[in-house]
């Protein structure tokens, strides 16, 4: 995410190219360890491998603004304040500040822009976290579980997902949010729940020997 009133950045249109020094000093980022930054150092672990990640790893922390502090909102609300000039954030809290009847947020909602990356053709797409079900093999009530994963995909659940919490639905014909329209298409990356396991525990640590705290 960035600032609209400083346009759009320039030479930033994949994740690979937040290592980048000409964003030295730039951008805001909640710690190492949180989920969301584990799977997404997992999913460039998974596409570039170990040593292009650490590369990138290390120029990310180079181009940090601040030390990692505070959840996704933080990042994006130190973009006006100064602070920060680019912050990797997840889209439904800007959405969740797009839905705001307040006076400041549809200011803030209104200045911050969004850059979905690796878009390129044949690139590998947007990285995503899911809101994720599943059934575990040793499940003693499977016959109920696989009814509640249905409920889970059916109108009504996806709808409260989309509507009420503003994530992309996970059914193509559920409604979108329109503060998350506002905010343009993209091409997903695919996920894949046993790759981000496979590689969360090295892309961990390989963001850790960086100095990503
Ligand atoms: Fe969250």
């Amino acid at each position: 995410m960035y600032d609209k009133q400083r346009g759009v950045p320039q030479g930033l249109t994949r994740y690979e190219d937040l290592a980048d020094p000409r964003f030295r000093g730039q951008i805001c980022v909640r710690s190492a360890n949180h989920p969301y930054n584990i799977s997404l150092a997992a999913s460039i672990l998974a596409a570039d491998g170990p040593e292009r990640t650490e590369e990138w790893a290390r120029g990310l922390v180079a181009n940090m603004a601040r030390p990692p502090q505070g959840g996704d909102r933080d990042q994006f609300r130190a973009i006006p304040a100064g602070q920060c000039g680019l912050a990797i954030a997840n889209t439904y809290y800007l959405a969740g500040i797009g839905a705001s009847e307040r006076a400041e947020d549809k200011a803030l909602f209104a200045r911050i822009g969004v850059i979905f990356p690796n878009q390129a053709e044949g690139d590998r797409g947007t990285h995503v976290n899911i809101s994720g079900a599943g059934l575990v093999r040793t499940a003693p009530n499977r016959e109920a579980a696989g009814r509640f994963l249905d409920y889970l995909t059916s109108d009504k659940a996806q709808q409260m997902l989309a509507l009420g919490n503003m994530e992309y639905p996970a059914v193509p014909d559920a409604p979108l949010h329109p503060a998350l329209a506002a905010m343009g298409q993209f091409r997903a990356e695919p996920v894949d729940a046993a790759r981000t396991e496979a590689h969360a525990g090295p892309a961990l640590q390989i963001m850790q020997r960086a100095g990503w705290r």
